[in-house]
């Protein structure tokens, strides 16, 4: 059913059930304009993503090659590697341990080829993240690192086919191997062709002996033409969010299993053959691909700030740096990554993230020490948190540190609480913040979600998600940023390590959960200050929040009726008096069940319609819905 012909529906339903609520009336809601209690934080919402899910290699990290450095292999052989012989040709591939193009990479595939020519040719293939996306008429840059036994090795071919035609989508010859290690470029452009994801990338030659190869690469055409740089849809996805930071790295990411797989944003730096890459602590290999400058680069591009978390000394496997001397290696580590991060380049780090073609600092505003540390049994937070807050503090006096835990011996500037919950625990857990301590730190709901649905989450998560973003947006002069988790999921099979996530994804499209539309119209629509307002005879699963622009003239009012009855609503407005018609936007569906899913990406989405407002109106509001009615005031 389409979204208009659903919103229909829902509107007949509430026209018949408005006589059922005649006993009890209309909800009563009445906003004073005029009377603003406090500003909306600027940063209310934004975006914490980490490696989990395939979000960055296998998702927003373009690269359309797996295991391009061979990290992954064991009894199974090269994962997502497979032998690809032609006619009598014979080779074989194996790991070879003590070959490599760098000492980040001291390891590559060895192909050995004991019979094959120009029309035999022995060659290996990459299936790709679940696939390889190919678009008609579109150039996809490669290259690959290759050495041989003897030199004038070649020529060596790559190709991207057709799984199930074998046809032969685009070819490129990178020329001859020798016996040194060597980079070579490739560009492969398709013509017209049916899209699909159902392709491969062969490295053929038609040459005998032994030809190892590394960090095999290939990229489509990425977001603002970056290299190494993300896809489109999903930044154009997250662009519409309308967020104001990205909390990074993490998240479990950040922290490791151990402590020598934290993020360790030196190692993440610079050209791809010198990151190691690392394990992910949700156990699968990280490239590293994404490295701190492209996670800054991704902030750059979508006009936002990053929310920076440091490594604090406790990684998830409850290992932790006693804090004191032990600790200084880490706290200066911080140092030199805020330095990367916010330095001119006359600075040691400043300089360095220029030579990788950045002088420009990014913007600082938030820094988080450590994530999730009321994991660590020991106690041993408070001490770490102090000892970088000084050293933090002591250099950069304008920077806002956030705890991950509440402290008993300071006041941290801000503190991170994590929300997982059903719909209904949200339901119960809007008004927590209501009459919260306003002399307490400031709160960053740094990761929060309504866990109903899978892989991305439904309509009834999605009235969980608005009803818990009414009561941020009320209490935003306590609550100053939020970000929900996780952000991404790659829908195939073995994708998803983290049940319940806002935007899906497989190697060729995206699409968004009822809840990620909840957060765009959100995000869309939300004011400077939020004023003074009542509700009466409301029930416990009517939410509401209104926001004022009044320097635009605009004030959003956002409904969530979280049954499967329609809500009839009075509203009165003084202060300022409201046009005769306001835009409203509608998310709504049949059940609670009801979501978006891969093969039907838009099942429910806003559809835009208009009401009748002024200084009174009624309204009736769908069942299982949100609304956000547009007010101009001017
Ligand atoms: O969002 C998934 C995980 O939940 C995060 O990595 C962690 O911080 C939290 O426990």
């Amino acid at each position: 059913m389409t979204a208009t012909r659903s919103l229909a529906l829902g509107l007949f339903a509430a026209t018949l059930a408005t006589a059922a609520f005649a006993q009890s009336g209309p909800a009563q809601l009445s906003i004073q304009l005029d009377k603003p209690l406090h500003p909306v934080s600027p940063m209310l919402y934004g975006l914490m993503t980490e490696e989990i899910n395939y979000s960055y290699d296998g998702g927003l990290y373009a690269e359309m090659v797996r295991n391009r450095t061979f990290q992954d292999h064991g009894f199974g052989g090269l994962a997502s590697w497979n032998l690809d012989n032609k006619g009598t040709a014979r080779g074989t591939m194996h790991y070879d341990g003590t070959e490599g193009p760098s000492e980040a990479l001291p390891g590559s595939m060895r192909l050995e080829i004991a019979s094959a020519d120009a029309a035999n040719t022995a060659g290996v293939r990459n299936e790709g993240w679940w696939g390889m996306a190919l678009q008609p008429d579109t150039t996809y840059k490669g290259s690959l690192y290759a050495k041989a036994d003897a030199d004038n090795f070649g020529p060596i071919t790559v190709s991207l086919v057709n799984d199930n035609t074998g046809a032969i989508l685009a070819t490129a010859t990178v020329g001859s191997a020798t016996t040194a290690w060597k980079q070579y470029e490739f560009t492969l452009k398709t013509a017209k062709l049916t899209p699909s994801s159902t392709n491969h990338l062969l490295i053929s030659a038609g040459h005998t002996g032994k030809l190892w190869l590394d960090l095999i690469s290939l990229f489509p055409p990425t977001y603002k033409n970056r290299e190494n740089g993300n896809r489109p849809d999903l930044m154009e996805m997250m662009a519409a969010m309308h967020s104001k930071f990205l909390r990074m790295p993490g998240g479990n990411y950040l922290e490791g299993d151990e402590i020598d797989e934290r993020f360790d944003w030196k190692t993440t730096l610079g050209p791809l053959v010198d990151r190691p890459t690392h394990r992910s602590p949700w156990n699968y290999q990280s490239s590293d691909g994404m490295g701190l400058l492209e996670f800054l680069e991704w902030t750059e591009d979508l006009k936002i700030e990053p929310v920076l978390a440091v490594f604090a000394g406790y990684a998830l496997k409850h290992d932790y740096i006693h804090p004191g001397p032990a600790l200084t290696p880490y706290v200066d580590d911080a140092l030199d990554e805020l330095e990367f991060v916010t330095g001119d380049t006359s600075t040691k780090w400043g300089a360095v993230r220029a030579k990788l073609g950045h002088p420009q600092p990014f913007p600082l505003h938030y820094v988080e020490i450590g994530n999730e540390d009321w994991f660590d049994r020991s106690g041993s937070y408070e001490g770490r948190y102090a000892q970088f807050y000084k050293a933090i503090k002591a250099k950069y006096p304008q920077l806002q540190l956030i705890a991950t835990m509440p402290l008993k011996r300071m006041k941290p500037d801000v503190q991170d609480d994590h929300y997982y919950k059903n719909a209904d625990e949200f339901f119960n857990f809007v008004k927590h913040y209501d009459d919260a301590d306003r002399n307490g730190p400031k709160i960053f709901v740094g990761e929060w979600a309504t866990r109903e649905g899978s892989p991305t989450t439904n309509l009834g998560a999605a009235l969980g998600d608005a009803a818990w973003m009414t009561a941020m947006e009320r209490n935003s002069d306590l609550i100053v940023m939020s970000s929900y988790a996780p952000l991404f999921v790659n829908v195939n099979p073995g994708g998803m390590q983290w049940q319940s996530d806002l935007i899906g994804y497989d190697a060729s499209s995206a699409y968004g959960s009822p809840g990620y539309y909840a957060q765009v119209l959100f995000g869309q629509h939300l004011g400077t200050s939020v004023p003074a307002s009542s509700i009466a005879n409301a029930g416990d699963r009517l939410f509401y929040s209104i926001t004022n622009d009044p320097a635009k003239g605009v004030a959003y009012l956002k409904l969530v009726n979280a049954t499967s009855t329609p809500q009839p609503i009075e509203t009165a407005i003084t202060g300022a008096t409201p046009g005769s018609t306001a835009t409203v936007y509608t998310l709504t569906g049949h059940t609670t069940a009801e979501t978006n899913s891969i093969t039907d990406p838009k099942r429910i989405v806003p559809v835009k319609s208009t009401i009748k407002t002024g200084a009174k109106f009624s309204h009736t509001i769908p069942p299982y819905s949100i609304q956000v009615v547009v007010m101009e005031t001017k």
